[in-house]
């Protein structure tokens, strides 16, 4: 018997990412599988482009009554109630940290014999992620950073109002270009210099790319990495660029400050934005720790814990920023998927499934 994948319409609200596209669904028919997806008028992708490329349209939240070996495959967590969830489930649930509510959540799927393997936790046997929004989070986070240099250019000392979702890249990227237009001009000609820390990685070459994409020269984007951090923060070229993406992964080791209220406070600081990608303001490991919350699409910019006025200083901490760009980024991570994807028939064995399944069991057998 074919395996089934059953692509299941996700309810979290403005949520419009999807796990699969229209293509890796084609890979997966391809490959003899059986790819059902859930009708949805949310997800980016619209119900024919599944259609034409010969998956089966079902109707949304289908997945509850599917035979029991089918895999329901989604990208955010199934709804909270409290009904049994036995198949076998792959999407984001977010508990296996013991986040809040995590016990009453595992449990509905181990008390009716399910499975989740979830998508933070399929990785190679070097424990990297086989999958992650990375690229697109670093470009949208570097567009909402100059639509906010241009909206405090503009309007100092003015709330920044939500910032829009786009059908894709090419729109965002000439949203950005129309509204840092006035901006460059009315700062005496000079378009704003950025630094991206990080900026090997996946967040920081997108972070990277976009601001090429808008027509940055190379020398006004500074890149930071190991190499450059090694000596240690913070670094005064922080506080002179215009805005200051970040985009390192947090290790366990910790990481001397990359700004502080102390580096900021010199009469060479152009800094107006910072968009902290990496968006950790929880943690004690946090690199930019002039800020303590998050800030959401529409209420984009937050102010730092003490005011750095003069130019005033705004920071940026959303942590879902791919959902921006929803085609662009479901076409990356679904690719970046595919390969596991291609092994779900078997498993039992294949080591992306088999570690992710002890994870799973390994959490069950934490359960209170
Ligand atoms: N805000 C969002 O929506 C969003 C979305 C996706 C990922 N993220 C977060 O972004 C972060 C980066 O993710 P990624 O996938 O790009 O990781 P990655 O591992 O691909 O890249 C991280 C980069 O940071 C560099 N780095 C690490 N420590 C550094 C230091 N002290 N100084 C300079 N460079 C350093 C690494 O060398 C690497 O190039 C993660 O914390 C991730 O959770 C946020």
């Amino acid at each position: 018997m074919p395996t089934v994948i059953h692509l299941r319409a996700d309810t979290k609200p403005f949520e419009r990412r999807s796990p699969l596209s229209p293509k890796t669904a084609k890979a997966l028919l391809d490959a003899g599988y059986i790819v059902r997806v859930e009708r949805s008028t949310e997800r980016i992708y619209k119900d024919e482009e599944f259609a034409e490329i010969g998956a089966e349209l079902v109707p949304a939240g289908s997945w509850i009554k599917a035979p029991k070996e089918d895999i329901i495959l989604g990208l955010k967590e199934l709804p909270e109630d409290d009904i049994d969830l036995p198949h076998t489930y792959i999407h984001f649930q977010h508990i296996f940290k013991k986040q809040t509510g995590w016990a009453p959540s595992l449990s509905r799927f181990a008390r009716a014999g399910g499975t989740l393997y979830d998508l933070e936790f399929l990785t190679t046997a070097e424990g990297r992620r086989i999958a992650a929004f990375g690229y697109f989070a670093g470009y949208a986070g570097a567009a909402v950073a100059f639509i906010s240099w241009a909206h405090q250019v503009l309007n100092p000392g003015v709330t920044q109002g939500e910032v829009p979702l786009f059908e894709n890249a090419p729109a965002l990227v000439q949203h950005v270009k129309s509204a840092l237009e006035p901006a460059i001009r009315a700062n005496n000609g000079q378009a704003p210099r950025v630094i991206v820390i990080g900026a090997l990685g996946r967040c920081g070459s997108g972070a990277v790319d976009f601001c090429r994409e808008i027509g940055l020269s190379e020398d006004s984007v500074l890149k930071f990495d190991l190499a450059e951090t090694a000596k240690g923060g913070p670094f005064k070229e922080v506080a002179e660029s215009d805005i200051f993406v970040n985009c390192v992964y947090l290790g366990p080791n910790p990481t001397p400050p990359f700004v502080t209220f102390e580096s900021l406070a010199i009469p060479e600081r152009r800094l107006r934005v910072i968009c902290d990608v990496s968006c950790d303001p929880n943690s004690v490991n946090n690199p930019v720790p002039v800020y303590s919350t998050w800030s959401t699409f529409d209420k984009p910019t937050i102010a730092t814990s003490k005011p750095v006025t003069d130019p005033e200083l705004r920071v940026i901490a959303i942590d879902h920023l791919p959902t921006m760009i929803p085609r662009e980024s479901s076409d990356e991570y679904s690719g970046l998927l595919l390969p596991a994807l291609l092994t779900l028939d078997r498993r039992d064995t294949e080591g992306v499934w088999t570690r992710a399944e002890k994870t799973y069991k390994d959490r069950v057998s934490e359960l209170p």
